[in-house]
């Protein structure tokens, strides 16, 4: 008979402790959109002591060290080394040329005289380097700030280029990617994805199946980058980017921020499931009005976004386990575009469930939420916690941050996790792991077996 696995027998992590936060780290966005401008903006103001940088783990959450008597709660940010706000320097890319500033402004996220004029400075330093884009993977989009119309190869170079020309103009220390660029048009895993081999082959070749994302995420790895991947395009999740980023050490993460309602979603699904409720239907619709909305007008991108919402469901109930509450549920969402709302989203679910003996019940929710504002702190954490990664020795795929995604990357062959509190046990045990602390259980026997 085998011994099974605990999971106190997972090696220690390569490098231990993680090797300190020092000197700059320079974060580099794709896209100088809503959620990336909300991000700069809103570490600003918390560097200047203005306002709280609530919703990010990485900087208000504590973790429990040892039993529930010791204690001991340390705030995360104190646990792990992680980089200071004052250490992080921006960067992005934008295919139009506004600066940060000029960006939140016409986002309209926050307020210009309670938050943007007090932190103008530092958003109007900004600027945007010329992306590497291409219309025919976001149509709705027509930015003229781009390194124009060259080949796939050309455009690799000089993203690189442009990673190493911020690395030291800034005295950087290290460097961190995030996706926070418009959604690409659905591509499936294919061919040109299989290998680094046929993906450089498929680059010379200006293969249609090769998007600007895919790019950007390579250039990143090359340069030893780590990459967090905001929306839900394909981006890094094919063998060949998952393969090198292992090879190279390189921690990679995604996709699509979860932020209203998937979020909901992954904490509503495992209460039904928890309690054996069965579930007959999960009406999900979205009114918004952002340039993100606008793009998501168009039904080849919208096919990306939707394939990463509907998943959810199915991994959580796991209807083939449990055909009798979950073997015939109707699973719709929809997003549509209304400007008047601009990024304030509305987002209403409709669940049809039933319970003992097959008697029927309705659940409503109606999240009137604010996207960029749900968006801004999770991409904080994820690059801080993806820089960490890096300084602790984990490349490849990251699945302790599956809690800040919608459709999180795992290896071949694993189901993702998508509940919420499984999610931000993984994360919490992850750093435990790191900093070689005991992991919790929640056994709890121990408070009774001893006497
Ligand atoms: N805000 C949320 O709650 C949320 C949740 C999940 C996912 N997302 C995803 O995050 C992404 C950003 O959202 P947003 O609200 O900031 O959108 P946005 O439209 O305000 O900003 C995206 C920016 O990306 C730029 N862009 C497009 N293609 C590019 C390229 N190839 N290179 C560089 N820049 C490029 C666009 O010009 C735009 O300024 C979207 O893909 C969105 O679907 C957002």
């Amino acid at each position: 008979m085998s011994t099974p696995l605990a999971s106190t027998d997972v090696t220690q992590p390569t490098v231990f402790p993680p090797a300190p936060a020092e000197g700059r780290l320079g974060i580099l966005t794709v896209g100088l959109g809503a959620v990336s401008s909300t991000l700069i903006a809103g570490v600003e103001l918390a560097k200047a002591g203005i306002a709280a940088p609530i919703g990010a783990l990485s900087q208000m959450g504590t973790i429990r060290l040892g039993r529930r008597t010791d204690d001991r709660n340390p705030l995360i940010r104190d646990f792990v080394p992680l980089a200071p706000l004052d250490d992080l320097v921006f960067g992005a890319w934008d295919p139009f040329p506004d600066d940060a500033y000029v960006a939140a402004q016409r986002a309209g996220v926050l307020e210009a005289g309670r938050h943007l004029e007090a932190v103008s400075d530092a958003l109007r330093s900004v600027q945007p380097m010329k992306a590497a884009f291409d219309r025919e993977y976001v149509k709705r989009l027509d930015g003229e700030h781009t390194i124009g119309t060259i080949s796939k190869r050309g455009m690799l170079e000089s993203i690189r280029a442009d990673i190493n020309a911020f690395r030291d103009k800034n005295n950087l220390e290290r460097v961190v990617m995030i996706w926070a660029a418009s959604t690409e048009i659905f591509i499936e895993p294919g061919p040109a994805h299989a290998s680094i081999e046929a993906f450089e082959a498929a680059i010379d070749a200006n293969d249609p199946t090769i998007a600007p994302s895919m790019l950007y995420a390579y250039a990143a790895i090359l340069e030893g980058v780590p990459f967090a991947n905001g929306a839900p395009n394909l981006t890094v999740d094919i063998p060949a980017l998952r393969e090198l980023a292992v090879e190279k050490g390189v921690p990679i993460s995604g996709k699509d921020f979860k932020t209203g309602q998937t979020l909901i979603k992954t904490v509503i699904g495992p209460m039904l499931r928890a309690r054996m409720l069965g579930l007959n239907g999960w009406y999900s619709t979205n009114i918004l009005g952002n340039r993100d909305g606008e793009v998501l007008d168009d039904p080849d991108n919208f096919k990306t976004k939707e394939e990463s919402k509907l998943g959810v469901l199915e991994h959580i109930l796991e209807p083939e386990r449990f055909p009798e509450l979950y073997g015939d549920v109707y699973h719709k969402v929809r997003i549509n575009y209304y400007p008047p709302r601009g990024d304030n989203k509305e987002g209403w679910d409709n669940i049809d469930l039933f319970g003992w003996l097959g008697y029927p019940m309705q659940l409503k929710i109606d999240f009137l939420c604010r996207d960029s504002i749900l968006a801004a702190p999770l991409a904080l954490d994820l690059v801080l916690f993806s820089d960490l990664a890096q300084r602790a020795g984990l490349g490849g795929i990251q699945e302790w941050l599956s809690f800040y995604y919608k459709a999180p990357m795992v290896a071949p062959g694993l189901y993702p996790e998508h509940d919420l509190f499984i999610q931000l046990t993984k994360l919490k045990n992850t750093l435990r792991w790191m900093m070689g602390e005991e992991q919790i259980t929640h056994l709890g026997r121990e408070y009774y077996d001893e006497t």
